[in-house]
């Protein structure tokens, strides 16, 4: 089978460096790809939103499946477009269409879905820019922290905490009012504070049957101890070690089954992965939101984790029979190691040459914000590569990405030191 992979970053070069063993995989194309998945595929120049663009690759290439990285296209409604496409219609897209995509793309849609089908979340009110004194209200009474979300795709921005109220108000008002995150702030979720520990849960769906892959934690923060601005992601764990499997059949139970059975009931088709980001409140699972998509980087924790060939599960779930495959899963844990540009998640230069990478041996590298010039390759965003590395627990994993990330430099590079600490 031809297969193109959209996306560019650690995430993206997980799901080729997976695909390219697999009996399956005739020839392997990324649009756009990076330094890494050009090692192994050839990376075609293409921004994820140009379906026109897309459309000629798959027809030049000969494309018979397409697996879709990032969110945007699928909220865009990329799966929607090859299916109205006569040359494209036949075409396996590994994304939900646009009307399932909307879980992510609209938080509101999110809520009315899981309150639909009773998933456990927090409460919730949300407001259009004339509701604004409306917003106020609902505010005063909540107790702190003030969660604020953005309805609409913020890239990973849109969500705010506050403890103070008057600062809330203002905010939800910079929001509405002044647009702060554009059109997608044009209305506003404000939802109960949860309290817990946060854990991200990734299924897989052919529309009818699911399989639930191993669980990963991400660490969001730039700062040690989980503190300073929010990231894509500094890191992930696989599994995560406080999943027990009272807590994973809960999960399963409450989480997964009711949103397996809304999908089918709401009529949202879907073929493809959807990540449940849970907050855990006293041993409840309560989900915070959907994705209709992987994370980066709890890819680069789950997927090496996974034994059985990923081609054959996408086959199943273009075929409707993910009930039918084995999932293989290694025992050992991964861990990921995400190195950033000096100063990300703000600013940041650009073009570092990055060396030292090729003498990993006892971990995989991932790259991400990196490219090819000439024989170098040099940071090109913020993410510049992600390491995972094995071992019978997560610390003995972190202890061997972090010895396989010492050899790596480059000018300006940042990355946690403490994951796990929590754990
Ligand atoms: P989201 O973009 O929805 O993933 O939210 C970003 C982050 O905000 C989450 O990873 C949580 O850490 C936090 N968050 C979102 N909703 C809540 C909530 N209701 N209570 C507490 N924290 C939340
Ligand atoms: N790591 C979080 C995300 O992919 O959204």
């Amino acid at each position: 089978m031809n297969i193109l992979i959209l996306g560019s970053g650690g995430r993206e070069h997980a799901f080729a460096w997976k695909i390219v063993d697999s009996p399956l995989c005739s020839n392997l194309f990324v649009a756009p790809g990076n330094s890494g998945t050009a090692t192994i595929a050839t990376n075609i120049e293409l921004a994820v939103n140009d379906f026109q663009g897309i459309k000629k690759a798959v027809l030049k290439f000969k494309i018979e499946m397409l697996i879709v990285g990032p969110e945007d296209p699928l909220v865009n409604g990329l799966h929607d477009f090859f299916l109205k496409d006569p040359r494209l219609k036949n075409i396996s897209v590994i994304g939900p269409q646009k009307a399932a995509a909307k879980l992510e793309g609209s938080k509101e849609f999110a809520k009315e879905f899981l309150f639909k089908h009773q998933i456990p979340t927090a409460a919730y009110q949300s407001f259009v820019p004339s509701e604004l004194e409306q917003g106020y209200a609902f505010l005063e009474t909540l107790s702190p922290p003030y969660v604020l979300k953005a309805d609409g795709l913020a890239a990973g921005k849109g969500v705010l905490i506050i403890n103070d109220i008057n600062q809330a108000k203002a905010e939800l008002k910079e929001m509405l009012i002044a647009s702060k995150f554009g059109a997608a702030s044009a209305k506003v979720v404000i939802e109960e504070f949860l309290d817990g520990i946060e854990l991200s849960c990734f299924v897989l769906t052919d529309g009818l049957h699911y399989k639930i892959l191993p669980t990963a934690k991400d660490y969001k923060r730039i700062g040690e101890g989980d503190t300073g601005l929010n990231t894509g992601g500094m890191g992930a764990i696989s599994p995560v070690p406080f999943a027990t499997d009272l807590l994973l059949s809960k999960i399963e139970e409450r989480i997964v089954k009711p949103t397996i059975a809304g999908l089918q009931k709401d009529k949202l088709p879907y073929k493809g992965f959807i990540f449940i980001g849970l907050i855990i409140v006293k041993g409840e699972p309560m989900v915070i939101e959907y994705n209709v998509r992987m994370g980066d980087p709890e890819t680069e924790a789950v997927l090496p984790r996974i034994e059985t060939d990923l081609m054959e599960i996408f086959i199943a779930i273009k075929d409707q029979k993910l009930n039918q495959i084995d999932l293989q899963i290694n025992p050992k844990s991964a861990t990921t190691v995400v190195l950033v540009s000096g100063g990300y998640p703000k600013a940041y230069e650009k073009g570092k040459e990055i060396t030292g990478f090729k003498t990993v041996d006892n971990a995989v590298v991932f790259h991400a914000g990196a490219k090819a010039i000439g024989d170098k390759v040099v940071t090109s965003g913020g993410r510049v590569m992600a390491i995972t590395a094995f071992g019978q627990n997560h610390s003995l994993a972190l202890e061997q990405a972090y010895k396989e990330v010492s050899k790596i430099s480059f000018e300006g590079i940042n990355y946690r030191t403490d994951l796990g600490f929590d754990l």
